[in-house]
């Protein structure tokens, strides 16, 4: 899927804006504080719903205005669509696709689907296993609105569980009110653990390969699911989703007294977490600065891979400021694997010779030029 426009009126440093995008390369270029980053995270808003960068969804209205708005127009392999999305100054969101609205958050998964990379992604490797499992759950909430749905009812059950553990844990009938809980997080939470076990074992094939290139294949990269579980690792990938219930369920009970004693509940997909390996070594705790970008990169190289063989078409591939941190070569060798997808990456200054459409951005605006003509307009307006 490709985007073909987008339209801000009030959104962050933006009053009004209207930019064009082209299949390929698109560079969005500009100093800093200008609203390169702004502009990504409009975008990114039409597919996930929500800010890569804040849950505060009221600060991307623009300071004293009530309402800001996005609107994107995209094609896919067979039709043309629009996103429009609305956010008031209380954060509220709206979103219609075609001029429809839709219900529940869900139904926006797969219309636009994107991969997003910023330096902050580098915390994908080091930082809580928090992070690592939203980068699942992102990745296969925009291919599988089911695995979404799964997720949402996993959380809910979870938190009421984790009430009912703080409050009442002295209380009698907790026993029976567990009971229902916890068949019930066994069972959604089978589904998440087998579908994050499976895209673990399909990344690990795309990310190393991305990880090999980028590293001057100096290095290799392992990527498997941890579980709170206990299996032993080679078998995760053979168990299938009810021998995982079942085992689930029965780890859930056993961490049952434990659980009641320091109320919350200590074992499921909530504590998993993906092992990240550089030539055997565990990267969440021993992965250098230029490692970390290398793998978070890889990662974010791998989940454009297998969207695409998943939905048929590749999503749309959002770099923020990764030029900056790169040589020459590796600006190069990064351009390069981006080729075949739209792309829209953002720098302060972009020298490399090859094919783009620029997009100048400046204070809150942003105008489809190469740099010296709207340097020129500018000075003529
Ligand atoms: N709700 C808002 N209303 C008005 N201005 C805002 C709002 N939110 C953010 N801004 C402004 O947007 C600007 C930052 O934009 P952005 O982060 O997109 O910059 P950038 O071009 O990516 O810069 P850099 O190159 O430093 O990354 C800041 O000046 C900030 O004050
Ligand atoms: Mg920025």
């Amino acid at each position: 899927m490709k985007i073909l426009s987008l339209e801000l009126n009030n959104f962050r440093n933006y009053k009004r804006v209207n930019v064009d995008f082209d299949d390929g390369l698109n560079v969005l270029y500009g100093k800093n504080a200008s609203g390169k980053t702004n502009m990504l995270e409009s975008i990114y808003l039409c597919s996930i719903f929500h800010s890569p960068r804040t849950v505060k969804d009221k600060e991307m209205v623009l300071i004293g205005e009530n309402k800001a708005t996005v609107s994107l127009t995209l094609k896919t392999k067979y039709k043309k669509q629009t996103i429009n999305l609305q956010i008031d100054d209380k954060g509220k969101k709206k979103v219609l696709v075609d001029n429809i609205p839709l219900n529940r958050a869900g139904e926006l998964f797969g219309v636009l689907g994107v991969v997003f990379f910023s330096p902050d992604e580098m915390k994908l490797v080091k930082e809580s296993p928090q992070e690592r499992r939203r980068f699942m759950d992102v990745g296969l909430s925009q291919q599988q609105r089911s695995y979404f749905y799964s997720l949402q009812r996993y959380n809910k059950t979870l938190k009421q569980k984790n009430n009912l553990l703080k409050e009442w844990s002295k209380s009698r009938n907790i026993d029976d009110m567990l009971d229902v809980w916890d068949a019930c997080l066994a069972k959604e939470g089978a589904v998440i653990m087998s579908k994050r076990i499976a895209y673990i074992d399909t990344l690990n094939d795309a990310a190393s390969r991305f990880h090999n290139a980028i590293s001057s294949e100096k290095e290799s990269l392992k990527l498997s699911y941890e579980s709170s579980l206990v299996f032993d690792n080679e078998n995760i990938k053979k168990t299938n989703t009810e021998e995982i219930e079942k085992k689930l369920y029965e780890s859930i009970v056993s961490a049952r007294a434990k659980d009641k004693e320091i109320g919350y509940s200590t074992v499921g997909p909530h504590r998993d977490d993906i092992k990240i390996e550089i030539n055997g070594k565990d990267s969440r705790k021993f992965a250098s600065q230029g490692q970390q970008r290398t793998v978070a990169l890889a990662l974010k190289l791998g989940e454009v891979i297998i969207y695409k063989n998943e939905i048929g078409e590749a999503p749309v591939l959002l770099l923020d400021d990764v030029l900056s941190e790169l040589d020459i070569d590796r600006q190069k060798l990064l351009l390069d694997m981006t080729n075949g997808f739209q792309t829209v990456i953002t720098c302060t200054e972009f020298n490399l010779d090859c094919e783009y459409n620029g997009i100048y951005v400046m204070d809150g605006t942003a105008k489809n030029n190469k740099r010296n003509e709207y340097f020129m307009s500018a000075l003529t307006d």
